[in-house]
């Protein structure tokens, strides 16, 4: 199959590289420097297998990426892949949407031959694909000829590549059978048996289930800090020994019960923010569990500087490391990173904050730098420290242990934000402090 991604970024590279081990992909997107880089095999995104499969594809001629000054050429799927970032009030920003699908259909001529299907697969509200894809097929008398799908992506930051290529199942929301047909060939040609759980529903639903996972599975994450905050009053219990416990019920699972600094990333904070928007504003029902959610979430920062001033309480002039500022381990994304909401909260102490992360130089970091010496380096980062607080889960912190982080500091205070050393012998040299324990 013939396959145009529009936009290149997480998502459309991600689904790009995989789609290209079967099909011919050509990605589209404004960013010419993108651009460059994805046809000169270099990824312009941290992601894991990335660099490989792209080099791969490229050398084959299965992928190669354009700006929209370029021809598209004959496709037999459109899939548009653009951000819908939050608007201030939360509501979801479909500028982008909008532009890429007016730029398809004004393109239509150029890509159609015989019968294409255009998808959305950026998450959008319920009713975004009807409005924005089918209506304007109508309008053009092309219902023969155009078939519209919704196909949300389930792909997390890190381990895009492999979710792609192994999903628990592919959901297509379609106009109709042909137009789901084309979505089902084009994944089992590439995925094989693991495209087999395909659920095909309406455009509506599949919109709405996007968001519903995702503001399901944060709902998981507030609910288990919220259980923290209990099971830290509670002498003699854990938190993750609860959940553990719990998620052992197979009607609930024990994944995304991880308590700690809270969710952040692109897709979370803005997904829970774009259902409340949707539901409130569009709907006039009120989110009371959503807007819960976020308020838990919201306090995770405050509540793990609180842990460090309970040690000690005044910061003022005080050299204070921050481990890790990428939402998650595995990615060079910072975008609504709880560590940088623990920096402000530090700088606002008057500390002397000193923030490391291993991708550091490939982050986008706009003025962190006034708050902050941002390090690459770890012992640089730690070095006379009078505390640590460790924020993003990266395997470089868990490798060197709690006395491997505490040795080169001044003080031996260790503010542990994810848990990752509960299970270990605490020396008596350090001082240790975490989440959801008393
Ligand atoms: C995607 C989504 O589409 C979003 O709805 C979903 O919730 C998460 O994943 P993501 O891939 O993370 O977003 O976005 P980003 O990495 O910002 O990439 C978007 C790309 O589209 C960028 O490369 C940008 O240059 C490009 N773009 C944007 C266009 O080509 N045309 C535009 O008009 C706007
Ligand atoms: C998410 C979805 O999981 C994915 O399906 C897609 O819709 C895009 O959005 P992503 O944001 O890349 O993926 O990362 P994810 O692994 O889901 O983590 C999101 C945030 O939740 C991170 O900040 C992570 O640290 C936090 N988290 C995750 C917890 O705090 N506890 C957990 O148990 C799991």
């Amino acid at each position: 199959m013939n396959v145009l991604i529009i936009g290149a970024g997480y998502v459309g590279l991600s689904m790009g590289v995989v789609l290209a081990k079967s099909h011919v992909v050509t990605l589209v997107d404004i960013d010419e420097s993108k651009v460059a880089m994805i046809n000169r095999k270099e990824s312009p995104i941290h992601e894991r297998d990335m660099d490989d499969l792209l080099a791969d594809a490229v050398s084959r001629n299965k992928i190669r990426a354009i700006t929209p000054a370029e021809p598209f050429g004959r496709q037999n799927l459109v899939l548009i892949c653009v951000g819908t970032p939050s608007m201030e009030d939360g509501s979801v920003d479909l500028s982008y949407v909008n532009k890429a699908t007016d730029m398809v259909f004004e393109r239509i001529e150029e890509i159609l031959d015989d019968y294409c299907v255009i998808g959305i697969k950026s998450t959008v509200p319920p009713g975004t694909t009807r409005k924005f894809v089918s209506e304007k097929v109508a309008r053009m008398g092309y219902m023969d000829k155009l078939g519209v799908v919704f196909n949300p992506e389930f792909l997390r930051e890190g381990s895009a590549i492999a979710d792609a290529t192994n999903p628990d199942r592919i959901i297509i929301g379609a106009s109709d059978y042909k137009a789901s047909q084309v979505l089902k060939k084009l994944y089992q040609e590439v995925l094989g048996d693991a495209a087999n759980n395909v659920i095909v529903i309406s455009l509506e639903s599949a919109e709405l289930c996007k968001y519903v996972n995702n503001a399901f599975l944060a709902t998981k994450i507030s609910f288990a800090n919220e259980i923290a905050n209990i099971t830290e009053r509670v002498s003699g219990a854990d938190i993750d020994e609860v959940m553990r416990a719990v998620g052992e019920d197979s009607r609930i699972s024990p994944k995304f019960f991880g308590s700690g600094a809270g969710y952040g990333g692109s897709c979370f904070p803005k997904d829970v923010a774009g259902l409340i928007s949707f539901a409130e504003k569009n709907l006039g029902i009120a989110t009371h569990v959503l807007r819960a959610i976020q308020l838990v979430n919201s306090e995770r920062p405050a509540r793990i500087v609180n842990l460090l001033l309970e040690e000690l309480p005044s910061l003022k002039g005080k050299k204070v490391s921050v481990l890790g500022l990428a939402f998650k381990p595995g990615t060079d994304d910072t975008r609504e990173s709880p560590a940088l909401k623990i920096i402000d909260l530090l700088h606002e102490h008057g500390a002397e904050v000193w923030a490391h992360d291993p991708l550091v130089h490939e982050m986008d970091l706009g003025n962190l730098a006034k708050k902050a010496q941002l390090t690459d380096n770890l012992e640089e980062c730690l070095n006379n420290s009078a505390a640590c607080v460790l924020v993003t889960e990266w395997e470089e912190y868990i490798q060197r242990g709690l006395a491997g982080l505490t040795e080169l500091m001044q003080g031996n205070l260790l503010i542990d934000g994810r848990r990752v050393f509960t299970d270990a012998e605490i020396p008596e040299s350090v001082s240790y402090r975490t989440i959801g324990q008393s």
